[in-house]
């Protein structure tokens, strides 16, 4: 058996070497006990805030500063958060993010006159350019309602439909009501993200979608530590945020009633569902089109991209940072 076991060895590390020439790709499972203290040992954040009000008068005072900070006045715009809300929604209704989402739903089966919720959805742009390109029943939810952060500007204006929820009482007691939900980069926020994700749940109809759009992803703990050190907001404000691997939302999220059905990878499209273009990886994107949701798709290919790079640290890279992750609501079985 020890014998067995020691060829296998060598033939693996033989064509692992002789992949590695062909492709410059490095295989290595080799662990490094590093020292102590390291940079994740200094790394403190467990006080970071996750409070409207706070966030609020952290976002006022972001506000005075951009006034005298270029850095700090991309990070509002980029982030639909400038002191004029208008201006924001209009920029976000400019980019083709809403559109990719439009379309993805219909592909979906979610036409537009299907029940869609916006879950985390802070001031509402989202729902409020879905709502301009013609869907029908949309509710925004969040349990922030403040005017610069929340969702009291979609509140103030009286061209929409759109219903609002900020009540997580009321949202407890919604059941089986959506076709689909979106969020966008809502979840890492969720400091436990399966009790969100069952409250989520709860209100979508057996076989409804989730498109999880544009969430913070750290595939490694170096990237973890320079994603949260650098992080605008809670380097200058204390606001709370994490990254985590794609597979591990993939992993809590399932774990609660749902199944991964698709997943839009970096670049797809020239990350239409982003707001970092890329140039068209047409090859990717074709792939795409025609793989999203069939047994052998792009779950697979999320799933062999997670494998080897958690396991080897190598391959591509094109699934570890997913535009989309889409779940599907599914039964939760016997056993
Ligand atoms: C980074 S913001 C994203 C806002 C918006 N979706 C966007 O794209 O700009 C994260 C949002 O998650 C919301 N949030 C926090 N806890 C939540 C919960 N339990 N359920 C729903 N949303 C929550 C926050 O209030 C915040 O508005």
């Amino acid at each position: 058996m020890g014998k067995i076991k020691k060829i296998f060895r060598k033939t693996r590390m033989f064509w692992a070497s002789k992949f590695q020439k062909c492709t410059g790709w490095r295989i290595t499972n080799r662990v490094q006990h590093g020292s102590c203290p390291d940079d994740m040992d200094r790394f403190r954040m467990s006080d970071g805030f996750e409070d409207p009000g706070k966030w609020e008068r952290s976002l006022k005072q972001a506000f005075e500063d951009a006034k005298t900070d270029k850095e700090m006045a991309d990070v509002l715009r980029y982030a639909f958060l400038e002191e004029d809300p208008a201006a924001s929604f209009r920029h976000f209704q400019e980019l083709p993010a809403s559109g990719a989402i439009s379309r993805l739903l219909a592909k979906l089966g979610v036409d537009k006159s299907g029940v869609i919720a916006d879950v985390g959805c802070g001031r509402g742009h989202l729902a409020y350019a879905l709502h301009k390109m013609g869907h029908e029943r949309l509710t925004a939810m969040d349990p922030n309602g403040n005017y610069f952060t929340g969702t009291a500007y979609l509140s103030s204006l009286n061209d929409h439909n759109i219903e609002i929820v900020n009540d997580l009482c009321k949202w407890r007691e919604t059941y089986g009501k959506f076709d689909a939900i979106v969020s966008a980069g809502t979840v890492h926020h969720w400091q436990h993200i399966p009790q969100v994700a069952i409250d989520c749940r709860r209100t979508m109809k057996p076989g409804a979608y989730w498109l999880m759009i544009s969430e913070f992803y750290a595939r490694t703990p170096r990237e973890f530590l320079s994603l949260l050190s650098n992080h605008p907001t809670a380097k200058r404000y204390g606001s709370y945020e994490w990254a985590y691997p794609a597979s591990v939302y993939a992993d809590l999220i399932q774990s609660v009633g749902f199944k991964l059905a698709g997943v839009i990878p970096w670049s797809y499209n020239k990350n239409e569902f982003l707001y970092t273009p890329t140039t068209l990886d047409q090859q990717l994107t074709r792939w795409v089109n025609r793989n999203l949701l069939k047994s052998n798709g792009t779950v697979e290919a999320f799933w062999n991209e997670v494998d080897l790079f958690r396991r080897f640290r190598f391959g591509p890279t094109n699934y570890l940072a997913p535009q989309v992750m889409i779940f599907q609501r599914v039964g939760i079985g016997e056993n």
